[in-house]
């Protein structure tokens, strides 16, 4: 498949005089795609019922005159004023009970029953409209999900859903659950918590002390379920006046809804990539790695993404928005390196992307995002990211097709998992995300290719290397599908620490089928006292003690077994280890992988035929005899 760039527009912010000349440059660029449409409800309906599509018509018409494909997105991420006074309690709650406003974006509750209609209504009546449009070649569904923390809302509407959930979760007599179930599975008879009906139940905040973590990890399972139906009512709809295939585009780092469920009735993944934003607002690195990579970002953080949206979209996985040049909204805000645009956008091409759309067009002169970078200045002269777009076109014009491969590892990534740890991370900073994070930063130091692949996963077949760190949840199922895989497995800490129910389960963790391997007491510690570990590394933020097992591959200096093997192919790492720590457990398991230490803030990918180097850094290095500057991309034949 040809690789294809494309660009994020908004008719509406300019003059229609400008359309044409817009189109145009779009189409000499070589662009494929143009997204547009996804923050226009108020202009497409500014009054209840009242539509005008007119002007919506003449924009595709011109970029399509243009030859150029739209996606066409769904305006429900910003219900105008009108949706809002017709609904004064659409809006979410967040934990403290304060209601998220009318006046920016996303301004829903997922919950509100009254606002799905609204946005079936907007969707069907747009999907009537569009949907055999020859010029619309793809759909978006709302815009970023979960982003500005608007899954988890503590509304009315949220509550009697939770309760209607919670129904259908416990089955009891007739349309009543089982409440005595309920009481039972969270274990209530503490702190005299039983509940006699489910209408007493609450959402869990605004507590004297910590919630019940069995109602918080419920409530959590619910609010992502909520997203699920949110956008399945959307596409339901659009598949029923549509054949063309629809996308929505997720964000960096929101695990707050299970990505995979979603994609599940999605045709395409997208995520939106805004590398150094992310550094500064979302990795979690120390003071000094976000200084090495001030102007390139995270060298692996875009990769994570690539890697798990390609399974959110199995197989089929775009860049929706690309950073272009400095953003407006992360604690600082500095441009990329002159070739970095370039390389994020091949990084994302090595990956399996089948297409790059850089956010946006041209810099919109007023409202919010007024200090963010596009392809074109707000003068209209091009910026220094139009010229990094071009030369990538004209590369992809010789290039050959990138040819997908399964990688040699694999990473299981399990969104229950990361709201377990978020719900009882047991120590500060500790999340499952940044665990799993770590574990891929590892592979990808020791120049490893890795599949991210959904917790349902049951055939590892072609893997030499399979990790599932910290999945607080490990139904029997899975573990003997590991187990009689074959492949080295490594898990742990806090692999199959709870049960479905949110309680330890007995035999203790990981209990793992064959091996008496046991738990036998866990501490959270501090950040900045590391454990040493013989033959170096450290572990921090997390140490459990075992008993049992087979051969130990790693210790502590004081001698407490941090690496244990619990079956032929599996081994058990009791703590969070450095990247030195989980590099020395994956050369220890894995020696016929072919790991090689990459040089600092390089990283490379493997295709089915070719090898990428990306050169994160910002100097010189020597890659196969060559010299790759900073932001440089090498390809070689494999
Ligand atoms: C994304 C969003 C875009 C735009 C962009 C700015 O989160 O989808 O609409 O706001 O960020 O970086």
């Amino acid at each position: 498949m040809k690789r294809t760039l494309g660009v994020c527009y908004y008719p509406e912010h300019w003059p229609e005089a400008q359309w044409a000349d817009d189109a145009q440059r779009m189409a000499d660029l070589g662009l494929t795609w143009v997204r547009i449409g996804e923050f226009a409800w108020k202009r497409m309906e500014p009054r209840e019922g009242e539509y005008q599509w007119e002007w919506l018509d003449r924009a595709i018409d011109t970029l399509g005159a243009a030859g150029l494909k739209v996606v066409l997105g769904t305006p429900t991420a910003t219900p105008p004023k009108w949706v809002c006074k017709k609904h004064p309690d659409m809006f979410a709650r967040d934990a403290q009970g304060h209601v998220r406003g009318y006046g920016s974006r996303r301004h829903y509750c997922f919950s509100h029953q009254g606002f799905l209609e609204e946005c079936r209504r907007i969707v069907r009546v747009m999907a009537e409209r569009y949907g055999r449009n020859a010029n619309i070649a793809a759909w978006q569904t709302d815009n970023e999900y979960g982003c500005h923390d608007t899954v988890l809302s503590y509304s009315d509407a949220a509550q009697t859903r939770f309760r209607e959930w919670l129904r259908a979760q416990f089955p009891g007599q007739g349309n009543d659950g089982d409440i005595d179930a309920l009481n039972a599975a969270w274990g209530n008879v503490f702190w005299s918590m039983d509940y006699d009906d489910f209408d007493e139940i609450g959402l869990p905040n605004l507590t004297v002390t910590e919630a019940n973590p069995a109602h918080v990890h419920a409530f959590r399972r619910f609010a992502s379920d909520e997203v699920v139906a949110f956008n399945q009512a959307q596409v339901e709809i659009i598949r029923t006046y549509s054949d063309a295939p629809i996308a929505h585009n997720y964000m960096g780092r929101v695990t707050e809804f299970d990505h995979f469920k979603v994609g599940a009735d999605l045709d395409i993944a997208s995520w939106d990539s805004y590398p150094l934003g992310f550094l500064e607002d979302r990795v979690g690195a120390d003071a000094a790695h976000q200084r090495a990579y001030v102007q390139q970002g995270d060298p692996d953080f875009q990769a994570f993404h690539h890697d798990l949206y390609r399974a959110v979209g199995k197989g089929r996985w775009w860049i929706m928005e690309q950073q272009p040049g400095p953003v407006n909204w992360a604690p600082y805000n500095p441009s990329p390196l002159p070739g970095m645009v370039r390389l994020w956008t091949w990084e994302a091409f090595a990956h399996g992307a089948e297409a790059v759309c850089y956010f946006r067009w041209r810099q919109a002169p007023f409202a919010q995002e007024q200090m963010h970078a596009g392809l074109l200045r707000p003068d209209s002269v091009e910026a220094e990211a139009f010229g990094e777009a071009r030369e990538v076109m004209v590369e992809l014009a010789d290039a050959p097709e990138v040819a997908p491969a399964q990688a040699p590892v694999a990473i299981l990534f399990d969104y229950d998992a990361d709201w377990a740890w978020s719900v009882q991370p047991h120590g500060a900073g500790l999340s499952y995300f940044g665990l799993v994070f770590d574990w891929y930063r590892a592979c990808r130091k020791l120049g490893l290719s890795v599949d991210i692949v959904p917790p349902d996963t049951r055939d590892f077949a072609g893997y030499n290397l399979v990790l599932a760190p910290g999945m607080m949840h490990m139904p029997d199922d899975l573990k003997g599908a590991l187990q009689a895989s074959e492949v080295e497995v490594i898990i742990g800490p806090r692999t199959a620490a709870r049960d479905d129910g949110f309680n330890i389960p007995v035999p203790l963790p990981p209990a793992w089928p064959g091996s008496d391997l046991t738990v036998s007491r866990v501490q959270s510690m501090r950040p900045d006292l590391p454990v040493p570990l013989v033959g170096g590394g450290f572990v921090t933020g997390y140490l459990e003690q075992v008993e049992g097992g087979g051969d130990v591959l790693l210790t502590t200096d004081a001698g407490a077994p941090v690496a244990v093997r619990c079956g032929p192919n599996v081994t058990y790492v009791a703590g969070w280890g450095d990247d030195a720590a989980h590099m020395r457990v994956i050369e220890a398991v894995a020696p016929d992988l072919a790991a090689e230490r990459m040089p600092e803030g390089v990283r490379r990918r493997d295709t089915g035929t070719e090898r990428f180097w990306f050169n994160y850094s910002n100097r010189t290095v020597q890659i196969e005899d060559r010299e790759l500057p900073a932001a440089g991309v090498l390809r070689l034949a494999r």
